[in-house]
């Protein structure tokens, strides 16, 4: 099972239309959750399933600019391993794919194309999805997709939260792309 729908949401928090903030966290957190609790039950009582999670590398990072999105990405994260560890001996895998950023609509629905990161150059969706199916087929906790992504969140690990913050605005403040 693919739990893989969601939506950014660019420009400063204050500045987002509250209910399209709400409508990220209801699509990328509470659908996503009901989607895999209902999924999720029917595989337990099977035992056997796979389950892959699209988690992002956004959820190790203050997203500055998509502060709502990034805080959904963490989310999902961070529940992918809790649930994992859960059904460890239930026959069902739960995977994370984590990656950066994918050529997709995401960027122009976010309204974030006039930003560095969503004017800047993206994986190819092809290979990320063959990476998170492969992850999922291998029963791992986890993938990020690439190696400039693999360097980046391992550095997330040792860079304070501000910094992470202050960077991330650099790269998703709007009109950042003109720079
Ligand atoms: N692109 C990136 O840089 C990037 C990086 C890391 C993680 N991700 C994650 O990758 C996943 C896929 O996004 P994408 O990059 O492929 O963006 P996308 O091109 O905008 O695709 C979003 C997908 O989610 C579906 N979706 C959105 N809202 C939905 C809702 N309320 N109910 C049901 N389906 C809904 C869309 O279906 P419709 O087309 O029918 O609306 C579409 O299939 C998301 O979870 C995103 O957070 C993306």
């Amino acid at each position: 099972m693919l739990a893989n729908a969601g939506n950014g949401l660019g420009h400063a928090f204050l500045d987002q239309d509250f209910e399209e903030a709400r409508h990220v966290i209801d699509t990328n957190v509470t659908g996503t959750l009901y989607l895999i609790h209902e999924v999720g039950n029917e595989m337990r009582e099977r035992g056997e399933g796979r389950i892959l999670i699209t988690g992002s590398i956004a959820g190790f990072m203050p997203g500055t600019y998509q502060a709502v999105y990034n805080g959904t990405k963490a989310f999902m994260d961070s529940f992918s391993f809790a649930l994992r560890e859960e059904l460890k001996d239930s026959g069902v895998t739960v995977t994370c794919l984590m990656p950066g950023a994918t050529e997709a609509e995401f960027f122009e629905r976010a309204d974030m194309l006039d930003t560095k990161i969503g004017g800047g150059k993206k994986d190819d969706p092809a290979d990320v999805a063959k990476i998170g199916f492969e992850a999922m087929m291998k029963g791992d906790g986890d993938v990020v997709s690439g190696l400039k992504n693999k360097i980046q969140s391992a550095l997330t690990a040792v860079t304070p939260s501000g910094v992470l913050a202050n960077q991330h605005g650099k790269m998703a403040k709007p009109g950042s792309a003109k720079k």
